[in-house]
């Protein structure tokens, strides 16, 4: 066997067949209606609380803030009453020592901060006549109810919510990993440290980012159907849809939450990155394996860790670097110089990334992906500057092309399956839109008019305002359908929205499975609903507003 078939046959190992497609579907359906049932299921299927929308004639300022992978966002949306609003955005990097640090208090104090510092930057007339007349007023709260800011907490990560702004931690993914914070309300948790800093602040809305992608694509997308699934495909993956109410069957003994549902309808977050996290139907290869052991989550996420963003590059990494180790395999190795850029021998710096756990990011499979050039200059440029190898050959290139592709491949197959679950139990394929979804076309009568004012100015350094918070691009699918005969879906996330040919790979494999087809694969637009979390966020802390008059209020606090 040749050194390149010996690299085919490891890109072999992530074939994901047809047959793979469906009985994936088969097990997700399966854990869809495990979830709705009982808790403690592997695929959580949360209920969000969210029925209701806004009428597009609330007035304030509303804020919004975002944690769920590399940056917190902070943003306000200035809603004037007349159907517009402006959006000031702010964002800073998560120092990686505050992921894992030893106590929550570290991380939330440090997001509460940054709340302070855009208040202070953005709203200080506001915040200082609050202050002022905090200092000044009798009532022991200390605030009036129309001084304080609403605020819509976008937490990406698995909670359990027991009502809109109440929700305890059940895992940290993503490289997150505080134990003291889980089995914590995470409301709670910002609202205390809110508190200390006398922050004129309620924790209104608790949001996962796909419910908040769900919210925002609803009032951008064409036609009048509401949005059926909101989905991220970034770091991490998750996908949030439209259920029944009357299907969410856990929900009387789980909640005593107050919530309307006049809809019928509720927002369920499914956490599918936990999907099969028994390994039944998903592929497992020994790189996967490995990937797992030596994470900081092992045996949960299993989904995730095959499909998104955070794990592609390490996957890639762990398949290129047995293929090094192997004597019989030439990859890196310089038989073969003669068609490399600089005709010198091909070098691995001793220190390269190619060594290190995590040493390779995702975004480098879309470069690999992308590239088309000549003797594929990218891949080879790419290798040197990213994982200090120096001077590979185009054979090199090519395997690294090859295995790149088939992991990239396999992740946006894996991808189609959650998706065929979801449109499939919704029923909307056979269905027309007025019977689609009563919650999210009333969402979207309600605030499709809302357009983005004039963006708020601003000076500060690393602050953008926006003028357009959500980016609708065209579909990709359903072209030629008549707008109201779709089945919607909005998506975010680097690896949907940079990964070349991700969305197409996703629906080979959408046609592929019997309860789609071509058909109803041709039905299902995909859009990008870009940053919607922090935009459907603070829609959330809009609406919710009257169901939660009240702060979330740590027990010991409520003892007093
Ligand atoms: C989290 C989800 C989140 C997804 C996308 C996952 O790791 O568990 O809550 O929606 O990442 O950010």
């Amino acid at each position: 066997m040749s050194w390149k078939e010996e690299v085919q046959k490891v890109a072999d190992e992530f074939i994901y067949t047809n047959e793979d497609v469906n009985k994936g579907v088969k097990e997700f359906l399966r854990e869809m209606d495990e979830g709705l049932s009982h808790s403690g299921s592997t695929l959580s299927q949360i209920p969000t609380y969210v029925t209701s929308v806004p009428n597009g004639t609330e007035k304030g300022l509303y804020l919004a803030v975002d944690l769920g992978g590399t940056n917190f966002r902070v943003c306000s949306i200035q809603l004037r009453g007349n159907t517009t609003f402006s959006l000031t955005q702010s964002k800073v990097a998560i120092p990686r020592e505050l992921m894992v640090a030893k106590t929550s208090k570290e991380l939330f104090s440090f997001l509460a901060k940054q709340i302070e510092v855009f208040l202070k930057t953005h709203h200080n007339d506001h915040f200082q006549a609050v202050v002022r007349r905090r200092r000044t007023m009798s009532i022991s709260e200390g605030f009036r109810e129309e001084e304080i800011f609403q605020l819509g907490f976008t937490f990406s990560f698995p909670v359990q919510q027991h009502g809109i702004n109440r929700g305890t931690l059940i895992r940290w993914t993503k490289g997150f990993d505080i134990a003291d914070a889980v089995g914590k309300d995470v409301c709670v948790l910002l609202q205390d440290e809110i508190d200390e800093l006398h922050l004129p602040v309620r924790v209104a809305a608790l949001v996962n980012d796909t419910v908040g992608t769900l919210m925002a694509r609803s009032y951008t997308s064409p036609g009048k159907t509401g949005t059926l699934l909101g989905a991220i495909f970034g770091t991490g993956t998750n996908g949030a849809y439209v259920e029944k109410l009357k299907n969410i069957t856990k929900l009387p003994a789980a909640s005593g939450a107050n919530y309307d549902d006049s809809t019928g309808e509720m927002i369920v977050n499914t956490e599918w990155g936990s999907f099969d996290n028994g390994l039944r139907v998903l592929p497992n290869t020994s790189y996967d394996e490995a990937l797992d052991k030596e994470s900081v989550n092992p045996g949960i996420q299993m989904f995730e860790k095959r499909v998104s963003g955070m794990f592609l590059g390490e996957i890639l990494r762990r398949a290129m670097l047995a293929l090094v180790k192997d004597p019989k395999v030439m990859l890196f190795k310089d038989e073969d110089s003669s068609s490399n850029d600089i005709h010198s021998t091909t070098n691995i710096a001793p220190d390269s990334p190619l060594f290190t756990q995590w040493g390779l990011d995702t975004s480098f499979l879309s470069i690999v992906a992308g590239d088309t050039s000549y003797g594929l200059k990218v891949i080879k440029q790419t290798l040197d500057k990213e994982l200090g190898i120096s001077a590979a050959s185009t054979e090199d290139a090519e395997a690294v092309k090859v295995l790149a592709a088939a992991i990239g491949k396999r992740a946006a197959r894996l991808s189609a399956v959650p998706i065929a679950g979801i449109v499939h139990k919704s029923g909307r394929l056979g269905k027309t839109s007025a019977s689609a979804s009563h919650a999210a076309s009333k969402v979207k009568e309600h605030v499709q008019n809302l357009e983005v004012g004039e963006a708020a100015k601003t000076a500060a350094e690393g602050v953008q305002a926006s003028a357009a918070p959500v980016v609708d691009l065209p579909p990709t699918g359903g072209v030629g359908n008549d707008e109201d005969d779709v089945v919607d879906i909005g998506v975010d996330g680097s690896l949907v929205e940079y990964y070349p040919g991700f969305e197409d790979y996703l629906r080979e494999a959408l046609r592929e499975i019997p309860e789609i087809g071509a058909k109803g694969e041709k039905k299902i637009r995909i859009g990008i609903a870009k940053d919607g979390s922090g935009v459907g966020a603070a829609l959330i802390a809009l609406v919710a507003g009257p169901l939660t008059a009240s702060p979330p209020v740590s027990p010991i606090r409520e003892k007093k």
